[in-house]
């Protein structure tokens, strides 16, 4: 993917936040040409302060995990600091998939670079939209709207996404309601089933 359409999003994800008052912006404006950490003397950077690396490793899978995700935010790599900009990569066997999520703090631009990928998105009104990614397809998931990737074809899909804010954020639908710990009766009244339900359902949260 090129670094016209990152560029594109991020001036689009400005523009977007001048018309809806600054509070909105994903990042906080910088008033340097870039971010360098307390006690960082500038003088002493190299092009390494800009490069990251991590992703050299390939994809490192959990165990019996069909899906893995490598991040390059701010977190790990300070440069992107107030850029409005990050990436991840994302691998996926046959079978499998990245779950319903949300980034709080960024639209994503997922460009498909090998495989076939089903993508999907849920908005505000609950309607569905899908796809079926070929190799070199670019699919946007605006911000804050709950999306999912599964790999239903028999090769590996790798896709490659870059997101509108240096720290976009995950929230994980499962995790979120039944890792967090939620009450039981919270959740069987609001889902309307059994706790044995609801304790399948939070199982895999509490090894
Ligand atoms: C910053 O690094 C340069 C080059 O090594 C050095 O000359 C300078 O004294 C350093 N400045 C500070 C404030 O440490």
């Amino acid at each position: 993917m090129g670094i016209v359409t990152v560029v594109a999003v991020f001036l689009a994800a400005m523009a977007t936040s001048l018309v809806l008052f600054t509070a909105q912006a994903a990042d906080p404006e910088l008033s340097t040409d870039f971010f360098t950490g307390v006690g960082v003397n500038k003088s002493t950077l190299t092009g390494a302060y800009f490069t990251d690396t991590s992703l050299r490793t390939g994809a490192k899978f959990a165990p019996g995990a069909k899906f893995a995700i490598q991040k390059v935010n701010s977190e790990s790599f300070a440069a992107l600091t107030g850029l409005g900009v990050s990436s991840a990569s994302l691998t996926y066997l046959p079978g499998g998939i990245n779950p319903p999520h949300t980034h709080p703090r960024g639209t994503e631009l997922l460009a498909l670079r090998s495989g076939v990928l089903m993508v999907g998105l849920v908005d505000s009104t609950n309607k569905l939209f899908t796809q079926v990614l070929q190799p070199h397809d670019v699919f946007v998931f605006p911000r804050g709207l709950v999306h999912f990737q599964i790999n239903l074809g028999k090769e590996t899909a790798v896709a490659y996404a870059a997101f509108s804010s240096s720290n976009p954020g995950t929230i994980s639908l499962p995790a979120n309601l039944f890792g967090s710990g939620i009450a039981d009766n919270v959740l069987q009244t609001t889902f309307k089933v059994s706790e044995k339900v609801i304790d399948a359902l939070q199982a895999p949260f509490t090894t």
